[in-house]
């Protein structure tokens, strides 16, 4: 039998490297993207994967040479997650036009992109796409409504494109993480950490349902999902936002 081909952007971060590992475990062949050509490498050191695209997927022109290039190698695509995306918070009143740009054209416009032009490939292998959304995309965190409109966006243009392309076999589902313990989580607590980068996560454990118990989410649990929704026995999910967050959006 042929082997499914996944197409995984921002292969080279703590949740897209987990994915790629998740896939080739699960005997698919993976074509991996990103910006981060020095990550992108590590991550090709480590796993054998069928492509290897190093490219920035803010313009929608570089989300169609990726899909030519990935189907040169590979002939055929089953699935797309769209994985890239950027972090940044801070007040609405101080948020420059160039930091909008960069969190909408990441985590929105290249997710758009990126379906649009996988979609002729998937309609011919009756695959399905899944969007990494977050607990953000439906509901507000305090501090980052920029995150959140992205994210939200994302989250509905998900269900969307569910509806779009169910008469061509197609489905599209999102995944909502709560904190994941990767280099975004990272970054977010050194950057926005007021010199305290363990405090601020501390802030964040706070939130969950779990009290003292709380921990942040591994990259192989989120990919797990990822690849669940990505079987054909999952034939009857499409259109849903499926929360791992602990509970955290659950309600108050
Ligand atoms: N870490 C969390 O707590 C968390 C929670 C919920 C959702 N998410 C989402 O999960 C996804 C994966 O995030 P992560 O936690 O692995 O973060 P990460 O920073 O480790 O990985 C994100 C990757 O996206 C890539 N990227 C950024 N800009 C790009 C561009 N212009 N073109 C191509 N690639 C680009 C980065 O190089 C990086 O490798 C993101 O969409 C993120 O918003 C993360």
């Amino acid at each position: 039998m042929t082997q499914p081909v996944v197409l995984i952007t921002g292969a080279a971060g703590g949740l897209g490297s987990a994915l790629a590992r998740r896939f080739v475990d699960g005997g698919w062949r993976v074509a991996a993207s990103d910006i981060n050509s020095d990550g992108l490498h590590a991550l090709a050191n480590s796993l054998p994967l069928a492509a290897c695209e190093t490219i920035d997927l803010r313009r929608p022109i570089n989300c169609t040479e990726l899909l030519s290039r990935v189907l040169a190698s590979t002939g055929r695509l089953d699935a797309l997650v769209n994985a890239a995306g950027v972090w940044r918070e801070g007040p609405v009143e101080s948020c420059s036009e160039a930091e909008f740009d960069l969190v909408m054209d990441v985590n929105l416009k290249a997710a758009f992109f990126m379906c649009a032009a996988a979609i002729p490939a998937l309609r011919d292998s009756r695959g399905g796409i899944v969007n990494i959304a977050s607990d953000a995309g439906h509901q507000g965190n305090r501090n980052a409504a920029l995150y959140c409109a992205s994210k939200g966006a994302l989250t509905l243009l998900s269900k969307t494109l569910a509806l779009d392309l169910a008469p061509d076999g197609v489905r599209v589902n999102c995944v909502s993480p709560g904190d994941i313990a990767t280099p975004m989580l990272d970054f977010q607590a050194e950057q926005y950490g007021n010199g305290d980068p363990q405090a601020y996560k501390r802030e964040l454990l706070a939130l969950y349902p779990q009290g003292r118990n709380a921990r942040f989410i591994r990259p192989d649990e989120v990919a797990e999902l990822v690849w669940f929704l990505c079987q054909p026995y999952a034939e009857a999910i499409s259109g849903a936002n499926l929360a791992i967050d602990f509970g955290l959006s659950a309600g108050k």
